[in-house]
């Protein structure tokens, strides 16, 4: 870089004009209006020479990158989930990472309990029958689905999605609510809620409703498997919003064609956007395409943060959401 010449970032994926005119205010901008999935080799041919990255929640960024790019300072998530750093490598390398936690949290929570009505009340299901013209008579049994009102909601990783998914189930709809986390929430929190601490054990058997809201990690993958399924009531329906690979998919695909639990609910997958084929063939399965944080005003409000975090950390060494600032003392 020369004594006039602004510092150079790269912006991964396609995003909104606002973030370009916003960051090359103040940076030289290398973007990808086309969208192009660039593979690794391409990410890292294109790294070089940047003090930082916006980044969409799946580029990986590892030891094996940081040592081929040795001018990035920081990577910064427009998503709260950010298991596509190996934050170890980056603090060792001296690179921080940011994600966007809260600006996301009450839209996220909407549509997970949108998918859990949907799922509950068999939307997808009858909308395809439907449409296939297969309806014709109404019949006092056609696609009975499972009380959402007064039933038990059940919340596996207690964060701020969590709570806020719990909020919509106790005081929109009256249902009793229960929850597992690493640590209880504080009394307040709880009272607050309506929600009330149990094992893992007891949420699997007790849910009616089963929410997943836990960060993905190698501790929790495949928390749900079919050991787990085997423990939920048949009647259950089980909800993902978190990250794929939390659910080991073949034995969900599995456990819905024994109906070992009623129906689920899937807006993350192992492996996406590739779907398991056997969960595509079976009808008790709402599918969705990662979305849940999809709304305008959110994912620009999570753009935005990201491009904060490059600015007030690049030019003012202040992230506003840091995952690893010991890093800043290893560069
Ligand atoms: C997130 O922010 O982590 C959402 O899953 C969107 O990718």
């Amino acid at each position: 870089m020369t004594a006039t010449s602004k510092p150079s970032l790269l912006v991964t994926r396609a995003i909104f004009p606002e973030v370009i005119e916003r960051l090359s205010a103040h940076f030289t901008v290398e973007s990808n209006p086309e969208d192009t999935l660039w593979d690794r080799a391409e990410l890292v041919r294109r790294l070089q020479g940047k003090v930082g990255a916006f980044t969409t929640g799946v580029e990986r960024i590892d030891a094996e990158l940081l040592a081929q790019c040795p001018d990035l300072k920081l990577c910064a998530n427009m998503t709260v989930g950010y298991n596509n750093f190996d934050l170890d490598a980056m603090t060792a390398a001296g690179v921080l990472g940011t994600n966007a936690p809260d600006v996301l949290t009450e839209t996220t929570a909407d549509f997970g309990f949108a998918l859990l009505m949907a799922t509950a009340r068999r939307v997808s299901e009858s909308e395809h029958f439907l449409r296939a013209g297969h309806w014709t008579r109404w019949s006092y049994d056609m696609f009975s689905g499972a009380e959402v009102h007064g039933s038990t909601l059940g919340i596996l990783g207690m964060g701020r999605i969590g709570q806020a998914i719990a909020r919509r189930g106790a005081h929109g709809f009256g249902m009793k609510v229960i929850y597992h986390n690493r640590t209880p929430l504080s009394a307040a929190l709880e009272q607050d809620c309506k929600a009330r601490y149990v094992s893992k054990q007891e949420l699997l058997a007790t849910a009616d409703h089963l929410v997943l809201v836990v960060p993905y990690s190698a501790a929790s993958h495949h928390s749900i498997g079919a050991a787990e399924l085997a423990q939920m009531k048949p009647t259950a329906t089980l909800i993902n919003i978190a990250r794929g690979g939390i659910v080991d998919d073949a034995a969900l695909a599995q456990a819905l064609k024994d109906r070992v639990i009623a129906a689920a609910g899937l807006d993350v997958f192992e492996g996406e956007p590739s779907v398991h084929p056997e969960l595509l063939q079976v009808p008790n399965v709402v599918l969705t395409p990662h979305i849940a944080s999809a709304t305008e005003g959110t994912r620009r409000a999570m753009a935005s943060l990201a491009v904060d975090n490059l600015i007030g950390y690049l030019l003012n060494g202040t992230a506003v959401t840091p995952l690893n600032p010991a890093a800043i003392h290893n560069r």
